[in-house]
């Protein structure tokens, strides 16, 4: 018999015995991803809002859907994973997902919870108003609205249709097996009274006769006002030279936006043309206001108001700003994961 032989009936052998060597074909996949470099198999991409506008639209008049109002959702798949067989796989990067959710006026998404992380950042409409641990925060243009894992969150609209965006982390909670899910009992949280909500107990005046552990660990909502006062506050300070004037909305405790995601707004401004880097974090970018243009490994990405786009980790990015107006991109981030991990890494491009 062959030596190939041989070693072909061993493999067979160790197959049935749940054991692999190292010199079989499956490892010689794993091992074409190890290199100096890290690789990732998420690809860069560009929604248009055009589309998904057209199609959320579509989605708000599917009869089917009346009374489930929390599937009124649209998932920004990664090209890399849209043939992928395992829905929890098909996400807009390996660790992160970003929906656009419509709730149309009268409509009640149910309170539940889950131990993913969670946020909206609303796009279009007003009126509407979400309810997170028993706290009713209103939803308008621009607002960040947390829902950290395992709080209690719901969504009602008396207003106009409502559009926005979800954050969520749980393709990596997928992958780590975690996911947990549980439906409010009775569907609708009460309504807490405002002394007893997050807002008057996180700012920089807090009450004195709370010990710090007693204090919401997280602040549930972040202003566009404030956001974009403070953007241009700033604007004639130097910024950062990747980002232009860019904001991290922070933890009040310190630290990300919350353990597994990090979200920022920038400003780029009039002709703003920012330096090159890559960094071994993700990023899905959505452009809140004007327009631009990001290059992704030498790919230009032109984008508009609305639009939403993906930079996978380790490319080379930049962005551009070449109109007259100022451009406002939102984005949200796995950073901190890959720090907590102690992994992260980062380089500036040649000439930055
Ligand atoms: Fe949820
Ligand atoms: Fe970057």
């Amino acid at each position: 018999m062959s030596e190939q032989k041989l070693i072909q009936e061993f493999n067979e052998r160790l197959r049935e015995l749940s054991v692999e060597g190292l010199w079989s074909e499956a490892s010689d996949a794993d091992m074409a991803t190890y290199s100096k470099d890290p690789h990732t198999s998420v690809l860069p991409h560009l929604w248009k809002w055009k589309d998904l506008y057209e199609a959320i639209r579509t989605v708000g008049e599917i009869r089917g859907l009346d009374g489930m109002a929390e599937r009124r959702v649209l998932r920004l798949v990664n090209p890399a994973f849209k043939d992928s067989k395992n829905r929890r796989q098909r996400a807009t990067t390996h660790t992160m997902l970003m929906t656009v959710q419509l709730l149309k006026p009268g409509e009640i998404a149910r309170s539940h919870r889950h131990n993913f992380a969670a946020f909206r950042f609303i796009v279009k409409g007003s009126g509407a108003y979400t309810v997170v641990e028993g706290e009713k925060i209103a939803m308008e243009e621009g607002d960040l609205i947390l829902t950290p894992s395992m709080t209690w969150h719901g969504h009602h609209n008396e207003g106009e249709p409502i559009i926005w965006l979800d954050g969520l982390d749980n393709p990596l909670l997928f992958s780590l097996q975690v996911i947990t899910w549980e439906p409010f009992p009775g569907a609708i949280q009460p309504i807490k009274k405002l002394s007893e909500c997050t807002t008057p107990r996180v700012g920089m005046a807090r009450p004195v006769w709370e010990k710090p552990s007693d204090r919401p660990a997280y602040n549930l909502a972040y202003k566009w006002k404030e956001a974009y006062q403070t953007l241009k506050s700033l604007s004639d300070s130097e910024g950062s030279p990747f980002d232009g004037i860019a904001l991290e909305y922070v933890n009040p405790e310190g630290g990300h936006t919350m353990p597994t995601i990090s979200c920022g707004i920038q400003m780029l401004r009039p002709g703003e043309v920012t330096k090159t880097h890559r960094h071994n974090s993700s990023a899905i970018y959505h452009a809140f206001r004007g327009s631009g243009t990001t290059f992704i490994n030498g790919e230009e990405f032109h984008w508009n108001q609305g639009d939403c786009f993906v930079i996978p980790l380790w490319s080379w990015h930049s962005h551009q700003n070449r109109s007259k107006e100022e451009a406002m991109l939102f984005s949200m981030s796995d950073r901190p994961v890959i720090e907590a991990l102690k992994l992260y890494r980062e380089e500036p491009g040649e000439g930055a």
